[in-house]
C-alpha cells in the first residue's frame, strides 16, 4: 500500500539532482511504486477500481507537483551556487563580437557639417514630418503653384491647425522658414536630413534619400561669396580642389536660382566616364534667397539679401564613391556595405 506521507517526507529530503533522479525512478517512473500499484487495480471490483484509482491518481498529482517544485528549487540554489563561486565578469569583452561601422552616407555628412562648422555654419536637423506651409508655402511655393508637383510626395493622413495633411519633406528647404523665423538674421545653418518622394524608383533615384541644406543671410551677401563657400566646401566634401560652374536654373524659393556643377573629381575636367566625358557634374540646386521667402520669415529684403543650397548628400556619396545604383545606400546589403 502507498503511504503518501512517507514518499512525500522522503522527497523532501532530496537535496540534489541525482537523489531526485533516484527518487523519480523509485516512485514516479514507469517501473516506480505509483506505477506499480496502478497495475494492481485490474484485479478489483469495479467499486473498489474506481475508488483506488482515484485515491492513486491524486496522490500520484500531488507528489509529482511537489516534485517539480522540489526540481526547480534546486536548480536555482545550483545556479546560484555555480554563480556565487564563479561569477561572470559582464564587462569582459566578448572575443567574436562584430563590430558595425559609420556607412558612408553618414562619413559624408559627418564631414559636410564637420566642413560647415569650420566656416562658422550651426548644424541644425528639423524634422522629417512637416507642415505643407513649411515644405511648400513658406519657400514660395503657393497651393495652385506647379512646383508642388515637381516634387512628388508623400502625404500623412494627419492634420496641422490649418487643417492642412502633413508631409514628409521633400527638401531639406522645408527648414528654412522655421530656421530663419527662429534665429533672425544674419544668420548662417546647414541642414543634413533625409527627404521623402514618391518615386519611382532606378539607379539613380530612391524614395529616401539624404539633401544637405545651407542657408546664409546677412547684409550685403552676394554671388561671389557664395561661390567661394560653394567652392571650399565641395573640395573639402570631394579631398580634391573642385571648380565650381553656375548654369541658371528654376527653384521657386530663390532669384537667381542656379543648377551648380562642380569640375569632374576624377578627371579633373577632361572628361571621363564618370563625368560622361563633359568635365562636370551636377551636384546641387541653389541660388540668392527669394524676396518672398525672407519676408514670409519677417526678415527685411531690403536691408538683408543671402544664399542658400540643397545638396544631394546621397547622389554625391554615389560620385565620390563610385556606387552605380544609389537604392543600394538604403538596403540592408551587407556584402555591399562591406564593400565600400
Ligand atoms: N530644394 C531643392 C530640391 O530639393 C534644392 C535646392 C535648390 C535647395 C535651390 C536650395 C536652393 O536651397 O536654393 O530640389
Amino acid at each position: 500500500m502507498i503511504d503518501q506521507q512517507k514518499i512525500l517526507e522522503e522527497l523532501q529530503e532530496c537535496d540534489s539532482i541525482e537523489k531526485l533522479e533516484n527518487f523519480e525512478q523509485k516512485y514516479l517512473g514507469k517501473k516506480g511504486e505509483i506505477n506499480q500499484e496502478f497495475k494492481t487495480l485490474g484485479k478489483l471490483d469495479p467499486e473498489e477500481r474506481k475508488k483506488k484509482g482515484q485515491f492513486l491518481s491524486s496522490i500520484k498529482e500531488k507528489i509529482e507537483k511537489e516534485f517539480k517544485q522540489i526540481k526547480k528549487d534546486i536548480k536555482i540554489k545550483t545556479i546560484n551556487q555555480q554563480l556565487n563561486n564563479d561569477p561572470i565578469d559582464i564587462t569582459t569583452p566578448s572575443p567574436n563580437l562584430k563590430k558595425g561601422s559609420t556607412t558612408v552616407i553618414t562619413k559624408l555628412r559627418r564631414k559636410a557639417e564637420d566642413i560647415s562648422k569650420g566656416m562658422g555654419f550651426t548644424i541644425e536637423y528639423g524634422e522629417d514630418l512637416v507642415s505643407k506651409y513649411n515644405n511648400f508655402y513658406s519657400v514660395n511655393i503657393p497651393p495652385t503653384h506647379p512646383a508642388t508637383e515637381m516634387q512628388d510626395t508623400i502625404y500623412s493622413k494627419s492634420k496641422d491647425d490649418t487643417n492642412d495633411n502633413y508631409v514628409l519633406r521633400t527638401h531639406t528647404s522645408a527648414m528654412q522658414n522655421k530656421l530663419l523665423k527662429k534665429y533672425g538674421a544674419p544668420l548662417k545653418v546647414a541642414i543634413p536630413g533625409k527627404v521623402y518622394r514618391f518615386e519611382k524608383t532606378d539607379a539613380s533615384h530612391d524614395s529616401v534619400f539624404w539633401q544637405f541644406e545651407g542657408v546664409v543671410v546677412d547684409e550685403g551677401i552676394n554671388i561671389p561669396n557664395f561661390k567661394y563657400m560653394l567652392r571650399k566646401i565641395l573640395s573639402g566634401l570631394l579631398e580634391t580642389d573642385v571648380q565650381i560652374r553656375m548654369r541658371p536654373s528654376y527653384f521657386p524659393f530663390v532669384e537667381p536660382g542656379m543648377e551648380v556643377d562642380a569640375s569632374c573629381p576624377i578627371c579633373k575636367g577632361n572628361g571621363c566616364s564618370l563625368c560622361k566625358g563633359g568635365g562636370w557634374i551636377e551636384i546641387l540646386g541653389a541660388g540668392m534667397i527669394h524676396p518672398n521667402v525672407l519676408q514670409e520669415a519677417n526678415i527685411d529684403p531690403s536691408k538683408y539679401s543671402g544664399f542658400a543650397f540643397g545638396m544631394g548628400l546621397t547622389r554625391l556619396a554615389a560620385i565620390k564613391y563610385g556606387i552605380d545604383d544609389i537604392r543600394l545606400l538604403n538596403s540592408a546589403d551587407l556584402k555591399f556595405i562591406k564593400s565600400i
